[in-house]
């Protein structure tokens, strides 16, 4: 499992270790935790495009599932680079030594956003790719040169695209662990533009039940939809978090909007459902409370994370917004 030291992944490596004998190759980026993984789980320290590495790691697997990436919009606003070269360039090494091992089965985890945006209704899996940041373009790449791998040589290779995660020890650049840390420290809760936008919400240890879903019985070749039970306005959000954290309402700042800011998403499931049986499990509700629980009694998880590299990145990208 690549980049599974992340939030996603580990979740993943806490749900099948007992069963398993896993791997972890991860590069251990800002986002990647050797903490986050359960003991006794090998973890090798290395980049998805080291094909060297990767040839010699893939040696006699059944399964590679690619969790590893750069996952935050906004800094792919930023500076793309790392983003083409871990999910274009890794996710072709990857595909290679999948190849050239004879490896059963590749999983390649992916996103709702290389749809793009949609205004009503729902994408499917046939619905065109049409990225607009820099981070779901590289996504979209992965994802293509993943088909064709599976259509050029016929590998078993699948894709998830899930949509927006939440729960226990998502890094706190992206919004839901954001707020809630912002909040429970009497921090300004920055929201971009109107915060009408709508994100369809799906906890992560369902995003994972899909995953070994589709690992074990999905049809090679294909990808699968992994939509969350409920979509909700980021305001709206917010105004929960405050809710459960007993924060002050007024800490609610509107902020400069994101470039290029995809106004809605949304997944249709139907597929994933009809032919494996998935369904999420847990509500919106229930998950929020879950993820607000979670980083109340984990201070020491989050607290190094808010000293490091993250309050640098924080004051680059919010300080002036936020005074
Ligand atoms: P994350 O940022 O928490 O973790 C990413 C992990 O990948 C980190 O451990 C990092 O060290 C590792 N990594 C980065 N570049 C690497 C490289 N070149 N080689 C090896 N390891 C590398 O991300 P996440 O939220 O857990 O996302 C996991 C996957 O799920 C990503 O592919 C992402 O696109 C996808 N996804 C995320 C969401 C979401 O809401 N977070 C939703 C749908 C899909
Ligand atoms: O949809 C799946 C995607 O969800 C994943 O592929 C990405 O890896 C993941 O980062 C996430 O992307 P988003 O851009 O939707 O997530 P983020 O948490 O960054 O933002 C969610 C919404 O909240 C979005 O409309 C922007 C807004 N937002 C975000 C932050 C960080 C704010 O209003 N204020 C903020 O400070």
């Amino acid at each position: 499992m690549t980049g599974a030291a992340g939030f996603i992944g580990s979740t993943f490596v806490h749900l099948l270790q007992r069963d398993h004998s896993i791997v972890v190759l991860d590069k251990l980026t800002y986002a990647g935790r050797r903490e986050n993984l359960p003991d006794g789980v090998e973890l090798v320290v290395g980049a998805i495009e080291d094909r060297d590495l990767v040839l010699e790691l893939t040696e006699g697997v059944d399964a590679v599932v690619n969790f590893a990436a750069e996952s935050h919009v906004d800094r792919s606003i930023a500076d793309q680079h790392a983003f083409a070269r871990t999910h274009v360039i890794g996710t072709g090494v990857l595909l290679d030594a999948v190849r050239e091992r004879g490896v059963a089965r590749f999983l390649q985890v992916s996103t709702d956003e290389v749809y793009g945006s949609i205004e009503d209704g729902s994408f499917t899996e046939s619905s065109p790719l049409d990225p607009s940041s820099p981070y779901s373009a590289t996504k979209a790449g992965g994802d293509l040169l993943v088909s064709a791998h599976a259509h050029t040589y016929g590998i078993e290779a699948l894709i998830c695209r899930g949509s927006n995660n939440y729960g226990p020890r998502q890094y706190p650049e992206k919004l839901i662990p954001l707020m809630i840390l912002n909040a429970l420290n009497g921090d300004p809760l920055p929201v971009y533009g109107d915060g009408r936008q709508v994100r369809n919400w799906l906890y992560v240890e369902d995003f994972c039940g899909a995953i070994l879903a589709v690992l074990e019985g999905g049809r090679a070749g294909e990808a699968y939809n992994v939509g969350g039970p409920d979509e909700c306005e980021n305001l709206e959000v917010v105004r929960r978090i405050v809710e459960l954290t007993g924060a002050d309402e007024s800490l609610v700042e509107h902020v400069t909007d994101r470039p290029g800011h995809d106004r809605r998403y949304s997944l249709s499931s139907a597929k994933l459902r009809e032919e494996l049986g998935w369904e999420a499990e847990v509500g919106f509700d229930e998950g929020l409370r879950r993820t607000v629980d979670w980083y109340r009694d984990n201070e020491p998880w989050w607290g190094p994370i808010r000293s490091g590299e993250y309050r640098e990145y924080y004051e680059r990208h919010y300080g002036r917004a936020l005074g």
